[in-house]
């Protein structure tokens, strides 16, 4: 098992690392490409950034396992202009850098593609415009760039990127090209939660390694169609992750980043979880749960207050067994099933605090959409997962590239009602047959924005967290959810999708045109 440093310690190292060496390097860089940014968008001569970024995705190597190092995809960041603390390195390169911006900054990025296959990626749970959200068709071949230009929208909380190409997305998240993106502002921090080295942000991600320590990904036509599912969990690309904590409160920002596995999250102590966000940011009060169900591409942003603990108390955040409905068999590659019993990271008490910091009663003010102001609240789109002839889909449509049916048109503006229907696809179909599919949990995802789960059918437990802002919702079969979003600010062509990464490659995802 790698014995991490103290996190203290290593996020010192990172800053270090992020020095002025980096940033002249990347400078260099941009002034030699600048003729080639004609190859993807052009940034509107009007765009002022506030901070500007270099991102290479690049082969590198890896110390994640004792032994041989692994073979990743890497996103290198280096801030070009701006201050150096926005941009923080991960453990390893198994996971990219973390950016840290403000709301009502301009940021422009600047992405540089020196990977064998075509890529582009996409910045989760963020309100940009399409030029910047990372569709597919915006894809740069290798040695191309893609300019990134946008202003950093609330709600401030935790958010992060990955990559977003057509029937690779799951490949190219699982090598390595993704990333957490933390979002900033006043309001938030007048909420007076732990800040600096005790706001920590955690991705965790299952990987499978082969005998010699190299990645392994879908190894079988089973592993496609349930989604991949490792056997170990990475922690910000770290394997046997572990932190040592002061005895005090801290804010862990944690996010699913797997390709298909849930979490069942739970202090491995039995004491209940203190939940303060979710998705978009701060819930209006905490709440708490004894295990929290986070599915591919949540987040939740926790209290956690070791300082009851003694020093030297251990505790570990583990994902609590449950039945994952999702097929197994002989065909599988050899990750553990959907819903075992896992151990996520060891926390350690390493060190007395004299801070004694209270959770705060209330965290944020946030609006209520209402059903009844839907515009379609006397018909919620619906939206059910759907297989035939080997292909992944939504009511039977698979993704086009530039294909939007008529039936996929949004009003700029609009508030609207999405139903995501978990419940139709086992019985009439027998499982597998042409529109019908075996049972199997789908996290449901819209771009452009965050939206209110406001109702839910059929839920056997008591892990979701729904009462702030969400872009993405966890439907197990059988479930039904309901969503109200406000499509705000942008018009243009994103996309909605299941994000199990092999769903979505498999072509579960569609265009969504917002019209003006
Ligand atoms: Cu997290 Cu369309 O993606
Ligand atoms: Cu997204
Ligand atoms: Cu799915």
């Amino acid at each position: 098992m790698v014995n991490p440093p103290s996190l203290d310690r290593r996020r010192f190292v990172k800053r270090v690392a992020w020095g002025v060496g980096a940033a002249v390097a990347a400078r260099s860089m941009l002034a030699e490409g600048t003729g080639a940014r004609a190859d993807s968008s052009s940034p509107a001569a009007s765009f002022r950034p506030d901070a500007e970024f270099g991102l290479k995705a690049t082969r590198a190597q890896a110390q994640i396992l004792p032994g041989d190092p692994t073979s990743v995809w890497s996103i290198q960041g280096q801030v070009i202009h701006g201050d150096r603390g926005m941009l923080e390195g991960s453990l390893n390169a198994a996971l990219g850098p973390t950016f840290r911006a403000q709301v009502g900054q301009n940021l422009r990025i600047v992405l540089d593609n020196d990977l064998p296959q075509e890529t582009i990626l996409h910045w989760h749970g963020l309100r940009v415009p399409e030029t910047a959200d990372g569709h597919p068709r915006f894809a740069v071949p290798p040695g191309g760039r893609y300019v990134y230009d946008f202003e950093v929208k609330g709600p401030p909380g935790t958010y992060w990127y990955h990559a977003h190409t057509h029937r690779r997305t799951g490949e190219q998240v699982y090598r390595g090209l993704a990333g957490l993106f933390v979002i900033e502002d006043s309001s938030e921090a007048s909420a007076r939660l732990p800040a600096g080295v005790f706001d920590v942000a955690l991705a965790i991600q299952d990987r499978l390694f082969d005998a010699n320590n190299q990645l392994a990904y879908l190894a079988s036509p089973m592993d496609r169609m349930r989604g991949f599912l490792g056997d170990r969990i990475l922690v910000n690309g770290s394997a046997g992750f572990g932190m040592r904590v002061a005895a005090r409160p801290y804010r862990l920002r944690i996010l699913n980043g797997s390709n298909s596995r849930i979490y069942r999250l739970a202090w491995s102590d039995g004491s209940p979880l203190t939940v303060i966000g979710t998705d978009g940011g701060l819930l209006e009060a905490p709440v708490r749960k004894a295990y929290v169900v986070l599915g591919p591409a949540e987040r939740v942003d926790l209290w956690a207050n070791f300082g009851g603990r003694s020093v030297g108390a251990e505790v570990n955040l583990v994902s609590l067994p449950f039945d994952g409905m999702t097929p197994t068999g002989p065909m599988g590659s050899g990750g553990l099933p959907q819903g075992a019993a896992l151990t996520i990271a060891k926390v350690k008490v390493d060190r007395l605090s004299a801070d004694r910091s209270r959770l705060p009663e209330k965290l944020s003010g946030p609006e209520h959409y209402r059903f009844a102001d839907a515009t379609n609240a006397s018909a919620p789109r619906r939206i059910v997962p759907t297989m035939g002839h080997m292909a992944f889909g939504l009511n039977g449509r698979v993704f086009e590239m530039n294909g939007v049916g008529a039936d996929e048109r949004v009003k700029l503006g609009a508030l609207e009602a999405w139903e995501f229907d978990n419940t139709a696809v086992a019985g009439s179909a027998g499982g597998m047959g042409m529109m019908g599919m075996a049972p199997m949990p789908h996290p449901f995802h819209i771009h452009g924005g965050q939206f209110q789960v406001v109702r839910r059918e059929g839920v056997a437990h008591a892990g979701y967290v729904d009462g702030g802002w969400k872009d993405t919702v966890l439907v197990m079969p059988g479930e039904k959810a309901v969503v109200l979003m406000r499509f705000l600010d942008y018009a243009g062509m994103f996309l909605y999708h299941c994000h199990n990464l092999e769903h979505e490659d498999g072509g579960m995802m569609r265009n969504l045109l917002v019209v003006a």
